[in-house]
């Protein structure tokens, strides 16, 4: 209620340097069409369960990708990219058209994105705070868009210390952390169950759109 409150007074929260903000992005109909293309990507690429480097221990957020490399994690080989589906062993399904299109209009950066990752979270399903610190090209930012259920995210700065800012995420929101907020601390501390009648049940898809590799450097398409 407050936030509903604050968000009809036109308050925006001041996020960290670099880091926008952009609420309701994306209307009704791409939204829709939007979790239609995730459908068709999630009945290619099979959401897994990421489980977090050296402790085994399981992240309570269902993963899967899009794009030419895919961000996974396991026990044994932690955090990276690869080109294929941890399970099925085959290539990631394209990243659909709109969200490139979406990277376009946002990102301000001169090359396609390579990798998007679709979390899926419940309705008790969170996310650590954490930097995104895994790609090779730190120039282009981090471009996120919600769908569904809203989240309550948190950002700071590049310092794990710093403080933080939380701000409610809606379906159609978009977030992008570039320029100084590209190492920001960020993560999501929890989801709002039934504020969205977008999904067929509760909970929250993110979709996260990143750069991994410098354009011109060997791997990059
Ligand atoms: C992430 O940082 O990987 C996810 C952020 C979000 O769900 O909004
Ligand atoms: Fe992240």
């Amino acid at each position: 209620m407050l936030w509903r409150a604050m968000r009809e007074s036109g308050f925006v929260p001041t996020l960290s340097e670099g880091v926008r903000h952009l609420p309701g992005f994306l209307d009704r109909a791409a939204q829709e069409a939007l979790v239609e293309a995730v459908r068709a990507v999630v009945r290619e690429a099979p959401l897994f369960v990421p489980v977090m480097p050296r402790t085994g221990k399981e992240m309570s957020v269902r993963m899967t990708n899009c794009g030419s490399l895919g961000w996974v994690t396991d026990k044994e080989r932690g955090y990276r990219y690869q080109e294929v589906h941890p399970i099925t062993g085959k290539p990631w399904p394209a990243i659909p058209e709109s969200l490139l299109a979406l990277w376009a209009d946002t990102a301000g950066y001169p090359a396609p994105p390579q990798a998007c990752l679709v979390n899926f979270y419940t309705e008790t399903a969170r996310m650590g705070v954490h930097q995104d610190r895994d790609e090779d090209e730190f120039a282009a930012p981090v471009v996120s868009v919600s769908l569904g259920d809203s989240c309550l995210f948190r950002i700071g700065g590049t310092r794990r210390g710093d403080k933080t800012v939380s701000v409610k995420l809606q379906s159609g929101d978009v977030v992008v952390m570039g320029g100084a907020g590209r190492l920001a601390y960020h993560g999501v501390d929890r989801i709002y169950p039934g504020t969205s009648t977008l999904l067929r049940s509760p909970g929250r898809i993110n979709l996260t759109l990143r750069r991994v590799t410098k354009p011109g450097s060997d791997a990059a398409t």
